[in-house]
């Protein structure tokens, strides 16, 4: 009698234990990870991309939690070492075993190019958060970018050049998507203001040696060497710029904010002091929003936020909003709807992620490196508001 009481009622609290797991199914099924996949160069020459852009995603996570609308946010990292084949196998792992809710990241152009098929295939939100060639997000309808383009900063410089009694500029880039793209609209800007590039010369991708460039911008004589290289070339470039000598020549140096780089900035030395610059963030910003943002990211990294940082910090801004408009549902088109025509603060300015062409709208200013408390910062002191792409205004 007291073993059957005993049995009986352990099954009853058997089904009882049974019921919640049967109800809760459906809530399990919403419940389930949001996986984020970000695919970033950790090792090799763009490092510092990596190491930025995780650590601005994880300072967003920290600040904002890691819910949104009932769904745990699951940041997956992957390294692809800035190598498009490997970021290409990368893409189609963490579609179709990690089954992906986003990919994100993209530290090259070449990457995102390798990664687009596979998001309009699969109908995968791709958050770019870094790589900067115009027609990047012309290349699927998934696409997003949160980071910027050169033509956009591109433009501004070459404006500012013309009306700063520059009349002659050789210009320096790198030979590949977003080299191209600022060489191109820094010279048309530039021609339309009445200015003359008198050499356009390209360095390689990996490991440049900027000597012999460097050699034929002192035989040009030039008013002003314009110079796009990406980030984390930048110190490098500065070196050698500095034991020619051309910081003591009469060739003023001026470049896209990629060269002036936040990352690396304080470790330039004086060469740096004086170049005026264009980009759309610098963490001398002086917003209230940007200050804590800086401040939070120091505390946090023992480094300085940089302009791939801030745009990893949006993009996950970006897929947050985007997840909770959703109400925790997502799916490929739901969430690429939601992420089209956002408006938001971002550290660097007010930004709009554009609605027809996905690329970003944000404020561009043209800065001046100057010291200040013994640090180098980029200090802006002009804006143009609200810059479109240029590149898409055909
Ligand atoms: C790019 O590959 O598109 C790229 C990389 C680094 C930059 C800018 C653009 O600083």
């Amino acid at each position: 009698m007291h073993k059957r009481t005993t049995l009986r009622s352990l099954a009853v609290a058997g089904l009882a234990l049974a019921m919640p797991l049967v109800l809760s199914a459906g809530a399990f099924a919403q419940a389930k990870p949001f996986k984020i996949g970000f695919i970033l160069p950790m090792t090799g020459q763009s490092a510092s991309t990596g190491r930025q852009i995780e650590a601005a995603t994880k300072l967003y996570m920290a600040q904002n939690g890691s819910t949104v609308a009932g769904r745990k946010i699951e940041l997956i990292i992957k390294d692809d070492g800035g190598v498009a084949d490997a970021t290409r196998r990368i893409a189609q792992e963490l579609v179709v075993n990690d089954k992906v809710d986003v990919l994100a990241g993209f530290g090259l152009t070449p990457t995102a190019l390798a990664t687009a098929p596979i998001a309009t295939q699969s109908k995968t939100p791709m958050v770019v958060t870094a790589a900067a060639t115009s027609m990047i997000t012309e290349q699927s309808p998934y696409i997003v970018r949160t980071s910027f383009t050169l033509p956009q900063v591109a433009v501004s410089i070459a404006e500012w050049a013309a009306k700063n009694n520059i009349k002659k500029v050789v210009t320096l880039v790198t030979d590949f998507g977003p080299g191209i793209d600022a060489e191109k609209f820094f010279k048309s800007q530039f021609q339309l203001n009445g200015g003359q590039v008198v050499a356009e010369i390209r360095s390689p991708l990996r490991s440049p040696d900027f000597a012999p460039f460097l050699q034929k911008v002192r035989d040009a004589n030039p008013d002003a060497l314009f110079v796009f290289l990406p980030s984390g070339q930048g110190a490098a470039f500065m070196k050698q710029f500095a034991e020619r000598g051309l910081d003591k020549s009469n060739i003023r140096l001026i470049a896209t904010g990629d060269v002036t780089d936040d990352d690396q900035l304080n470790d330039m030395g004086d060469v740096a002091l004086g170049v005026v610059n264009s980009h759309h963030y610098s963490a001398a910003h002086p917003s209230a929003m940007n200050k804590k943002f800086v401040a939070d990211f120091q505390a946090a990294n023992k480094f300085r936020p940089n302009f791939m940082g801030v745009a990893g910090y949006d993009g996950m801004r970006v897929i947050y909003k985007a997840l909770e408009a959703t109400k925790g549902q997502g799916g490929g088109d739901a969430l690429l709807a939601a992420m089209k025509g956002q408006i938001f603060e971002s550290p660097r300015g007010p930004v709009l992620i554009d609605a027809q062409t996905r690329d970003i709208v944000q404020d561009i200013y043209i800065r001046k490196v100057e010291r200040k408390d013994g640090q180098l910062w980029n200090i802006e002191f002009d804006v143009q508001k609200a810059v479109k792409d240029p590149g898409k205004l055909k």
